[in-house]
């Protein structure tokens, strides 16, 4: 699936931000992320998309060189609140795309080889500029290959393309809030990718 379409208003700004971009830094106009409209988010998103592969792949990590070849599932990024008041955009590979753009509420089981990765920026607001955050990572195992955590292995990679490292629990214990959805929050409900 394609990117978010843009506008012409959008086009100038991320022509403007793209000078910014060659500076190396992504500009931004607000100090907290909530205070970005959509076409502000477009253009900051143009703007460090680049940069955030770059970061990514700067490892071994395997999903960090194939997830922008998947489908993703918002028109854009947006802040949900956790995952640190980033920007946050999840693509999903071709195992797991039919059944998690479905965005059902009951019942869900999603695959083994299952992946959701999410990218994420982060707004600082001392520079107010983007900065890069990490890749978080699903990967759906095998029946019984993860028992504590619904068979998901948690994941995530810096920006300097190494591996986070946290205890499996520190994702899982907020993410069973949506068990009915195993264990899946979806992207917030106005950039849901309707299908
Ligand atoms: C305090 C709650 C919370 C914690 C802790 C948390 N998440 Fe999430 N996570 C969410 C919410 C809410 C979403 C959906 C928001 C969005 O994408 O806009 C989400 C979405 C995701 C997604 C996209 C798949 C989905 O659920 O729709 C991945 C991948 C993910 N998180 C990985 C992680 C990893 C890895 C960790 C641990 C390092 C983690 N999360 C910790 C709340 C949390």
């Amino acid at each position: 699936m394609k990117q978010p379409f843009f506008t012409a208003a959008t086009l100038m700004a991320g022509l403007m931000f793209g000078q910014t971009a060659m500076a190396g830094n992504c500009a931004v106009d607000v100090e907290d992320p909530f205070d970005l409209d959509e076409a502000g988010i477009i253009a900051l998103y143009d703007c460090m998309k680049d940069k955030m592969v770059e970061s990514y792949t700067k490892g071994d990590n395997e999903v960090a060189k194939e997830y922008r070849n998947w489908t993703v599932s918002s028109t854009r990024p947006a802040v949900a609140g956790p995952h640190g008041n980033r920007l946050l955009q999840t693509f999903a590979n071709d195992i797991a795309a039919e059944q998690y753009l479905k965005f059902a509420e009951e019942g869900v089981e999603m695959p083994a080889g299952s992946v959701l990765a999410k990218e994420s920026i982060k707004i600082s607001s001392k520079k107010k500029i983007g900065q890069v955050g990490p890749l978080f990572i699903m990967t759906k195992l095998e029946e019984g290959g993860a028992p504590d955590t619904g068979d998901w292995l948690y994941s995530a990679v810096q920006p300097n393309g190494k591996p986070m490292k946290f205890k499996q629990s520190f994702c899982h214990d907020c993410h069973i809030g949506w068990e009915s959805q195993d264990a899946l929050a979806y992207p917030m409900e106005e950039v849901r990718v309707s299908n």
